[in-house]
C-alpha cells in the first residue's frame, strides 16, 4: 500500500474482531521444528511476516497446509485469521541464510530448536533494525549455558550441541528478553535433564508457547513468572494450539476510541493480555469495560485527560503501544511525559507528530 487517506472528525463506532497475535504466531510456528509430526495452529493471522516464516520454515524442510481459508471461531480472527498445519518431518538444512534472516529479526529464533533437535545450527546474525541495536548476546551467552560450542563467523552464528544434545542447566538472564525466554524454552524442552530460567519474560506469548510445548509433550512449569522450570523430555510430538489474540491491536484500537470517541467492542479481546494498558486508557477518561464477548471501549463527551507512562516488561505497559499512546497524548489536555525503557532508539515517530503539529520536546 503506498499511501493511507483519512478524513478526520468522526467518532468510532462498531465491532472490530481481534485478530491471532502475530508475536505468539512466530514462536509457535517455530516450535514446528522440534518435532516430525504435525503442528496445528489456529487463528493464525494473515500477515507478511507470518508468510515470510512460512518461507524460513520451508527452507528447513517444513511442510504447511492451511485448513479453509477463514477462521471466525470465537469471532477472533477478523475474517483472515487461518488454521495451519506444520510438519518438520525431516529438517533438510540447518542453515538460516543472511537473505531471509535479515527480513524478519524473529526467525533468528530458529537457532534453538534446530540445536536442540539435531545439535547443529548456522544462523545468520539478523542485521540492523530501525528500533535500536538489539543484540543476540542473551542467546548466546544461554545457549552456552545448555552445553552449545558457538563461534559467530562472518555474520553467521554457528553452533553445536556437546554431544549432539543440550544438557539443562540454570540461566540468569541479566535482562528480560522476550525473544531469548522463547529460544532457551523450546531448547530446554529438549535438553537432557533440567533446566531453571531466571528473569525470564512474563509476556503472555511465552506462556503461549509454553502451553504449546506443554501440548507437544514438553514438562514446563513457572510459564508467564520469572522463574521457568523445563524438564526436558527425548522427542516431542504433534499438537493442536490456538494463537491467543493480539493485545497490541486490541490496545491500538483502544486508543484509537479513546482518541476519537465513540463506541467499539473489540471482539474476542481479553483484558487479562493488556491490564495495564487498558487501566492507561481509562485514566484518560475512556471507559473500559469487559464484556463476556470481549472489551467495550467508550468515550463520550469527556475530554482526553494527559497521563505518564512508562514502557515496561510485562506486566508493565508495552514497548509496542508507546508510539500509539504518544499520538492519544498529542491529543489530551495538558502535558503528559511517556519515558522509553525497552528499545534506545523507539522516537522516530516523534518528528512525524511533530509534523502534524503536536507539541512535543525530546530529552535525553
Ligand atoms: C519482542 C516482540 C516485540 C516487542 C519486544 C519487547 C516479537 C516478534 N517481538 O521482541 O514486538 O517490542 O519483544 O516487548 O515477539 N536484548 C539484548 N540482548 C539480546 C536480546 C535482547 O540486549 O540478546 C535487548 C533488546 O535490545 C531490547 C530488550 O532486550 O532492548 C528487550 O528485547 P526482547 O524482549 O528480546 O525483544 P524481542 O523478543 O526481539
Amino acid at each position: 500500500m503506498d499511501r493511507i487517506r483519512i478524513v478526520g472528525g468522526n467518532a468510532l463506532n462498531g465491532t472490530i474482531p481481534i485478530s491471532g497475535a502475530k508475536n505468539a504466531a512466530l514462536p509457535l510456528m517455530i516450535a514446528s521444528l522440534l518435532t516430525p509430526q504435525t503442528l496445528t495452529l489456529e487463528n493464525v493471522p494473515h500477515l507478511a511476516d507470518v508468510e515470510q516464516l512460512i518461507r524460513i520454515l520451508g527452507n528447513h524442510g517444513v511442510d504447511y497446509s492451511v485448513n479453509g481459508k477463514r477462521d471466525h471461531q470465537n469471532g477472533g480472527g477478523n475474517g483472515y485469521s487461518r488454521t495451519i498445519n506444520f510438519t518438520a518431518e525431516n529438517i533438510v538444512d540447518t542453515t538460516a541464510p543472511y537473505e531471509l534472516v535479515s527480513k524478519m529479526r524473529a526467525s533468528f529464533w530458529v537457532i534453538g530448536p534446530l540445536l536442540a533437535r539435531l545439535g547443529e545450527a548456522k544462523v545468520s546474525l539478523p542485521g540492523g533494525c530501525a528500533i535500536g541495536t538489539r543484540p543476540v548476546d542473551l542467546f548466546i551467552d544461554g545457549l552456552q549455558k545448555l552445553g552449545a560450542d558457538i563461534d559467530v563467523d562472518n555474520g553467521y552464528v554457528v553452533t553445536r550441541a556437546r554431544n549432539r544434545r543440550l544438557r539443562g542447566d540454570r540461566y540468569v538472564f541479566p535482562k528480560v528478553s522476550v525473544g531469548a525466554t522463547h529460544v532457551l524454552m523450546m531448547a530446554a524442552s529438549l535438553a537432557r535433564g533440567e533446566t531453571v530460567l531466571e528473569n525470564a519474560a512474563r509476556e503472555p506469548e511465552v506462556v503461549n508457547l509454553a502451553e504449546c510445548l506443554v501440548a507437544m509433550g514438553a514438562r514446563i512449569h513457572g510459564a508467564g513468572t520469572s522463574t521457568v522450570t523445563i524438564e526436558g523430555v527425548d522427542e516431542l510430538s504433534g499438537a493442536k494450539v490456538r494463537v491467543i489474540p493480539d493485545r497490541i491491536e486490541t490496545g491500538t484500537y483502544a486508543m484509537a476510541v479513546a482518541m476519537t470517541g465513540g463506541d467499539v467492542l473489540l471482539e474476542g479481546a481479553r483484558p487479562d493480555l493488556l491490564q495495564a494498558a487498558l487501566d492507561v486508557v481509562a485514566e484518560t477518561g475512556a471507559e473500559i469495560t469487559p464484556t463476556n464477548a470481549g472489551i467495550r471501549v467508550r468515550r463520550n463527551g469527556a475530554g482526553i485527560s494527559p497521563v505518564d507512562v512508562t514502557t515496561e516488561p510485562f506486566p508493565g505497559f508495552p514497548t509496542d503501544l508507546q508510539a500509539q499512546f504518544m499520538g492519544l497524548m498529542t491529543m489530551a489536555k495538558g502535558k503528559s511525559r511517556i519515558t522509553e525503557t525497552i528499545f534506545e532508539n523507539r522516537f522516530m515517530h516523534v518528528q512525524e507528530l511533530a509534523r502534524l503539529g503536536a507539541h512535543i520536546t525530546l530529552s535525553g
